[in-house]
């Protein structure tokens, strides 16, 4: 936390510099120059407190941040030395006399007290900041203290040996007076998924009592990224020191709950936490019919925007599932899965086929518009098989039921991006109702979405998710939905998602990055520093900062994902029968294996899958007898050509179009 000045010992350290101000390099309101030894802690990104010394000037005290430097001699032009070295550089350094030398620095103005009137930073003494310049420098002031601060400590300023923790603050970071963060750089270097992880610890041990309940909702999109955030990492004693200077808990977070799709067989789950000893707790995402069709725009802006199919899937959506439906053909339908849908397209495609010969339309909808929707919904049920299901009831993240400080993960690392399309719509969408009606359980949310780039780029085609994550940028704030977005490039990124963040950071930078129009603003100077910066630093703006101010963050404490693989290997797929067994297992531990295998022996996977999500979903006391009574009578064994004949219809994933 910061430390006081101790006003009983009002002697402060002697200045380290002094504000020059020439014709050519004059002090304004926003920037000045001061020179230095040339022995001096001071360096780029350095903040330095001025205070007036002339008449009218004293108390004034004016804060900066350095953002470039200069040396020179007295030497006019660089050939009076070379002259007087007689050209060769070794002569040079046998100089009987030493060239006068000085240190010029160039400064961005942070903060003047007083405010008013406005005026060019005065001639003063310059001295390196402390920890409470800090605060003052940057603003913190206003919501460090006082009776509901609202602080949130994100790292570091270290310089010239002093360290001074940085808070943001919670108002500005999740709303309602500013929202969302924006973090990009290079890969590997920039420790921007780190920097995440632990802004998330830090905003759940932080976030202040009186702005309520707070969740962050992770898409894992990366390998085994964010598979381990409950198990603790490795941490260095530096890392542990700056989370005690910080005032961090260096711990993992203590409630996550995972979520992933099924691989395409319906039972071994899609995620890199697969290992025995942690699959136990990764609960299946699994959507059928009503949650795609409620979604489904998604699927038809990729390459057509169409008004008559997306009236025709709203006309399904109110009119047709979950209800009786009569066909006009005779046929009465009562449409909840995928498999009854295709039974009413082909009944409604047969009947138009008998009614009239070159009868084209059925209830005011063409027919091939009802064609190309049939094809979409077919597409996603086949590309996501797993997570689009086809076998009984879903299973989907609590809504409704959010926990505070608990982070849902949602694994789509390995779903085809149309199913990660789907899944970020959806669970976008379900956050955004729900905290307009305030019945989600919580009153703020973090959406972390990595790879943004990817998601809302700056071009290509308008997508349903682009215009989702531009709507949470633009009007998340007043509703608590915040999106924090890493990138590697942030001019790849929809500038308007970019632009509403209201907190930007900036790990290690490609130089091509920064020579865009978007970094015109920093000094080549801090450019520099950006491209060089190390691992583990970042420069961060923020609302309350007029400049941007570099930190340092502690390794997040939680494990890496890939020492979780490493530590956790994943475990291989299991064979139908046994993937069936654990999962019922793990709803009652008195359920053996052998009991399943038996069970389910010679019955139809799909059978077997509707059972399984039907006892997933009760949740009854006596699993293995509510899943056999789920599962019905045993039909006859019948061969497998003859099988086919009987079955029900294909599911319509099967079927060629
Ligand atoms: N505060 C830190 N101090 C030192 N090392 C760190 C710190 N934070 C992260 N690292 C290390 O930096 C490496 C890269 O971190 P991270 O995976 O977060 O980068 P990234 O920017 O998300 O990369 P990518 O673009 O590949 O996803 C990791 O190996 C991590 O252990
Ligand atoms: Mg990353």
């Amino acid at each position: 936390m910061i430390e006081r000045r101790d006003p009983s010992h009002p002697s402060q350290p002697p200045p380290i510099g002094r504000v020059v101000a020439t014709e050519q390099k004059p002090a304004t309101p926003h920037q000045f120059h001061f020179w230095t030894a040339n022995e001096t802690s001071i360096g780029i990104g350095a903040i330095v407190r001025v205070e007036g010394l002339g008449a009218g000037d004293s108390g004034r005290v004016v804060y900066g941040v350095v953002t470039d430097g200069f040396a020179y001699s007295d030497l006019a032009t660089p050939l009076h030395d070379v002259v007087g070295a007689e050209g060769d550089p070794a002569k040079a350094a046998e100089h009987p006399t030493v060239r006068q030398e000085i240190r010029l620095w160039t400064a961005a103005v942070l903060r003047q007290t007083p405010e008013e009137p406005l005026q060019p930073v005065p001639l003063g003494a310059v001295h390196v900041a402390s920890d409470v310049d800090v605060a003052q420098a940057l603003r913190m002031d206003a919501y460090l203290g006082g009776a509901q601060p609202t602080a949130i400590p994100v790292g570091l300023y270290t310089s010239g040996g002093l360290e001074a923790p940085v808070y943001v603050d919670a108002d500005f970071l999740l709303g309602p007076e500013a929202a969302h963060l924006n973090i990009s750089g290079v890969s590997g270097l920039a420790t921007k998924t780190s920097a995440v992880e632990f802004l998330l610890a830090s905003i759940f041990q932080h976030f202040p009592p009186h702005k309520g309940r707070v969740a962050a909702v992770c898409f894992n999109v990366k390998g085994p990224d964010l598979c381990f955030l409950d198990r603790p990492g490795t941490l260095q004693d530096e890392d542990r020191r700056r989370y005690e200077r910080l005032g961090v808990e260096p711990e993992p977070f203590q409630r996550v709950r995972y979520f992933a799709p099924f691989k395409a067989d319906g039972v071994n789950l899609n995620t890199l936490r697969t290992h025995p000893d942690l699959v136990g707790d990764v609960e299946p995402l699994v959507w059928g019919l009503r949650e795609v069709l409620d979604y489904a725009e998604v699927l038809l802006n990729r390459d057509d925007i169409d008004a008559k199919a997306d009236a025709f899937i709203d006309f399904l959506a109110d009119r047709v599932v979950d209800r009786e439906f009569e066909d006009g053909f005779g046929g009465v339908h009562r449409v909840v899965t995928f498999a009854d849908l295709e039974r009413l397209f082909r009944s409604i495609f047969d009947g138009l086929e008998l009614a009239s010969r070159g009868g084209d339309s059925w209830r005011t909808h063409h027919i091939a518009t009802m064609r190309k929707v049939r094809n979409r919904l077919a597409n996603i049920s086949t590309r996501c098989k797993g997570l689009v299901t086809d076998d009984g009831p879903s299973n989907d993240l609590p809504w409704g039921r959010f926990d505070d400080r608990t982070v849902y993960v949602v694994d789509v690392a390995n779903v085809d991006p149309l199913g990660q399309d789907l899944v970020f719509a959806r669970v976008v969408s379900q956050l955004r109702e729900r905290l307009e009606h305030r019945d989600l359980g919580v009153d703020a949310v973090v959406v972390f979405v990595d790879e943004l780039n990817k998601y809302a780029p700056a071009d290509g085609p308008e997508t349903y998710v682009k215009k989702m994550l531009l709507d949470i940028s633009e009007r998340g704030r007043y509703l608590g939905l915040v999106l924090f977005g890493a990138e590697q490039f942030r001019s790849q990124v929809h500038r308007r998602v970019v632009g509403n963040a209201g907190t930007v950071v900036f790990g290690r930078m490609d130089a091509d990055e920064l020579a865009t129009p978007g970094y015109q603003v920093l000094s080549p100077a801090i450019k520099i520093k950006l491209a060089t910066l190390p691992i583990g630093e970042l420069m961060v703006r923020h609302p309350h900062f007029t400049q941007p101010i570099f930190v340092r963050f502690p390794r997040p404490a939680v494990l890496r994902g890939r020492d979780g693989v490493e530590r956790y290997p994943p475990a291989a797929d299991l064979p139908f029968e046994d993937a069936v067994a654990r999962q019922l297992v793990k709803l009652d531990r008195r359920v053996r294996p052998n009991q399943v295998k038996d069970v389910i022996a010679d019955r139809r996977e799909e059978d077997v899958r509707r059972a399984l999500a039907h006892t997933r979903q009760s949740r009854p006391q006596d699993v293995l007898a509510y899943f056999k009574k789920q599962l019905g009578g045993r039909v006859a064994a019948v061969p497998a050509a003859a099988r086919e004949s009987v079955a029900p219809l294909d599911p319509i994933s099967e079927e060629p179009y």
